[in-house]
């Protein structure tokens, strides 16, 4: 977590520094990704949005445990792996720069650690937590891109 919560302090000074240059440019790394495995990112991608926006309406109706459920089966370390039995060149995870995979299993943890707290019911605690859950997704966003 310590990586995430370093860029995301850095992100507001990125941005103001780089705001003479914002468009037509894009600074962020290329990773590059066989054309299946970009495929395959893409749709873990639009599912990691569903579930981000299943787990803020639970959270809001005070289904505190529930959000804590989705939370760890659909993004926690409960939800890696998902590629592991299609062929290496679909797989997203051994393509990636391990800097960018690193963000991505932090991203894991991150959500584990919600799931955990909310799990408990604790709706304060885990209010706390739930930006955690999308630090991931903007630290890798803002530094890796895929074409
Ligand atoms: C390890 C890096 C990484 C993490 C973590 C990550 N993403 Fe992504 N995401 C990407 C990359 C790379 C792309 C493709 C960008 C491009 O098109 O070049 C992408 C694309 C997307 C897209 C567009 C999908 C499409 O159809 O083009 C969505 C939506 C998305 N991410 C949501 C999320 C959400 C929500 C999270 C957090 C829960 C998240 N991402 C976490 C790397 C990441």
């Amino acid at each position: 977590m310590k990586n995430l919560v370093f860029a995301l302090f850095l992100l507001p000074t990125a941005t103001v520094g780089s705001a003479g240059l914002a468009f037509g440019e894009d600074s962020r790394q290329l990773a590059t990704l066989p054309p299946p495995a970009q495929e395959a990112l893409r749709e873990e991608m639009r599912d990691n949005l569903v579930a981000l926006n299943e787990v803020l309406s639970l959270m809001v109706a005070g289904k505190v445990k529930e959000a804590g459920e989705v939370a760890e089966a659909k993004l926690g370390v409960s939800a890696m792996g998902k590629h592991r039995s299609k062929p290496m060149d679909a797989r997203p995870g051994p393509h990636m720069p391990p800097a960018m995979h690193g963000i991505g299993m932090d991203g894991h943890k991150a959500a584990s650690e919600f799931a955990a707290v909310a799990k408990t019911g604790d709706r304060d605690k885990a209010l706390a937590l739930l930006p955690n859950l999308t630090s991931a997704c903007v630290a890798c966003h803002f530094s890796y891109r895929i074409r």
